[in-house]
């Protein structure tokens, strides 16, 4: 077995499936949940995941082709994508004109997803794969899909779904996270438009302050 990677969740490893070689994502068991509850757990999420998968592909957001889902393993067979993820590509490029480009396409992508009614739940570097030039998003595990009414309710959820990429670009590139997530923002208000993106802005805000003002409680 050919492990590539071993995610907070899953176990990605490649495998010859009539004569392709193809990734398998491989939900394995977590030792601390109750097994019965686990099981239901990670069959959710693998079903949830090939869902949201095609469904996004149908919006015109490029994810890897899947191939099969086995509902009983909790596993999905996808296409191999050989090459490095946007966190790579940030880590070995610094803040760049390319890096540049990739966040601000890379925001596109999400505002596609964001006015098709899907929320990705880890929309984070690590989980964009460049290929040929192209951006490939995956791990729609914990994503979902709603109408996209872009009521307070959505964006409240939209900006989640943000809250979660502008925490993973602090902890992972402190210095120039403001203008990594700019790009980001850049990209997003040009496919949902400046007024919807200027709300989500004001609910990250609002967020972000709540957060602050619980975690200020808690210490
Ligand atoms: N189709 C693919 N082709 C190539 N590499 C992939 C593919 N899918 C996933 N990977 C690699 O495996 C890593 C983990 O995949 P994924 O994010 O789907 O799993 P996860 O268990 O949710 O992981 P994590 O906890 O790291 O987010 C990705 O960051 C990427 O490097
Ligand atoms: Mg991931």
């Amino acid at each position: 077995m050919r492990v590539i990677a071993k995610g907070a969740e899953a176990l990605l490893y490649l495998e010859d499936w009539l004569g392709l070689t193809v990734l398998v994502k491989e939900r394995t068991p977590k030792g601390y949940r109750d097994p019965v509850f686990d099981k239901m757990i990670r069959v959710r999420r693998t079903i949830n995941e090939a869902r949201l998968m095609m469904d996004a592909a149908d919006l015109g957001v490029k994810t890897p082709v899947i191939y099969d889902v086995d509902v009983v393993r909790t596993r999905i067979r996808m296409q191999y994508l050989n090459s490095p993820t946007l966190n790579h590509v940030i880590k070995n490029n610094g803040y760049s004109k390319l890096v540049k480009e990739l966040m601000n396409r890379m925001g596109a992508l999400v505002g596609m997803l964001h006015n098709g009614g899907i929320l990705h739940g880890d929309p984070t570097p690590a989980n964009v794969i460049v290929n040929n030039g192209d951006e490939y998003l995956i791990d729609f595990g914990l994503g979902e899909k709603l109408k996209p009414t872009w009521d307070s309710k959505y964006l409240r959820k939209a900006a989640l779904d943000l809250n979660v990429l502008l925490r993973s670009l602090e902890s992972n590139y402190g210095e120039y996270s403001e203008q990594l997530f700019n790009d980001f923002i850049n990209g997003y208000s040009s496919v949902v438009g400046d007024g919807k993106a200027a709300s989500v802005g004001r609910w990250i805000k609002r967020i972000r302050s709540l957060a602050r003002y619980y975690t200020g409680r808690l210490l």
